[in-house]
């Protein structure tokens, strides 16, 4: 990709790795963006030698929200058809796991492309905030719903309906971080923690994943249900009869995604 692309990426063995990379904007999600990452977000999903996915920003600015730049000449008619409106489905949709690394800012669809991967791992640096409301809109990438999950409502409201911004430290505190890492140790720290994903039987990791995401979309009873069939889909496959002769046998397994 050229240097000038609004998404880089790279492959550090089975992890892909996306640095959006618009720092003029302070990584703004332009419909272009958007665009570019849905699509590699894709593909790697669709590869079966990519097992984990870590979106990062820079060291600065991990991403100032939505392209407010571009949202101001939207009127209503371009907002309701604009196909970025399916950037947060198509991302949502990955089956691969996926960390968010964040360093600096993450505000608005930033904070919200962090709640839509599976982890967050934060530079003390880090500071999220869905800063919406001060500008006579509310976050429309899922914010309102996964901050709430994440949080509870009561933290959640304070946030959405005063803009607030919050630091790495309260955002661990809140339960939407997993681990805030020393400055410069962000992205070491991400690749680190999706390495070891990466490492994990790939069927068993999609279908935990599946799992998990679950417990947000239906009832205890329905999940637990879920999770049952999951569960005895996950005994039928061929690494699981791998992973437990490797533990009878006291040797390490051989995972083949099969
Ligand atoms: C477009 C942006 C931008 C944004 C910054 N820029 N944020 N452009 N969209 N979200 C541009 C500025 O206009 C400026 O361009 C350049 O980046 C540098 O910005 P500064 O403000 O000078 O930088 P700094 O002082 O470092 O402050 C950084 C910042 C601040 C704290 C992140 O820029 C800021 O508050 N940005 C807006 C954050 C926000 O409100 N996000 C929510 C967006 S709405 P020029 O041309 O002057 O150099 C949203 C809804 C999503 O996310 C809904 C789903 C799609």
């Amino acid at each position: 990709m050229p240097a000038e692309a609004p998404v880089l990426s790279e492959r550090r063995g089975a992890v892909g790795v996306a640095y959006l990379n618009r720092p003029d904007a302070r990584n703004a999600l332009s419909a272009d963006l958007m665009d570019v990452l849905a699509d590699l977000v894709e593909s790697w999903d669709a590869d079966d030698d990519v097992r984990c996915i870590v979106i990062a920003g820079g060291e600065t600015y991990f991403a100032a929200g939505g392209d407010i730049k571009g949202m101001a000449e939207q009127d209503f008619q371009a907002v309701v058809a604009a196909p970025t409106a399916s950037f947060w489905r198509r991302v949502a949709d990955c089956a691969t796991p996926m960390v968010a690394a964040v360093s600096g800012y993450a505000l608005g669809g930033g904070c919200e492309l962090a709640l839509l991967c599976d982890m967050v791992v934060a530079s003390e640096t880090a500071e999220f905030g869905q800063p919406e409301i001060l500008l006579g809109i509310i976050p429309g990438g899922g914010g309102t719903q996964r901050l709430t999950r994440v949080m509870g409502k009561q933290r959640a409201m304070e946030l959405v309906l005063t803009g607030r911004r919050i630091d790495a430290e309260e955002a661990h505190a809140l339960g939407l971080v997993n681990k805030v890492v020393r400055k410069r140790e962000w992205l070491d720290r991400a690749i680190e923690l999706a390495t070891v994903v990466a490492h994990r039987p790939p069927l068993a990791a999609r279908m935990a994943k599946r799992a998990v995401l679950a417990a947000d979309e239906v009832g205890l009873g329905a999940g637990l249900d879920i999770e049952r069939r999951l569960f005895e889909l996950a005994m039928a496959t061929e690494d699981r009869v791998e992973g437990m002769s490797a533990f009878v046998e006291k040797r390490k397994p051989d995972f083949r995604a099969r």
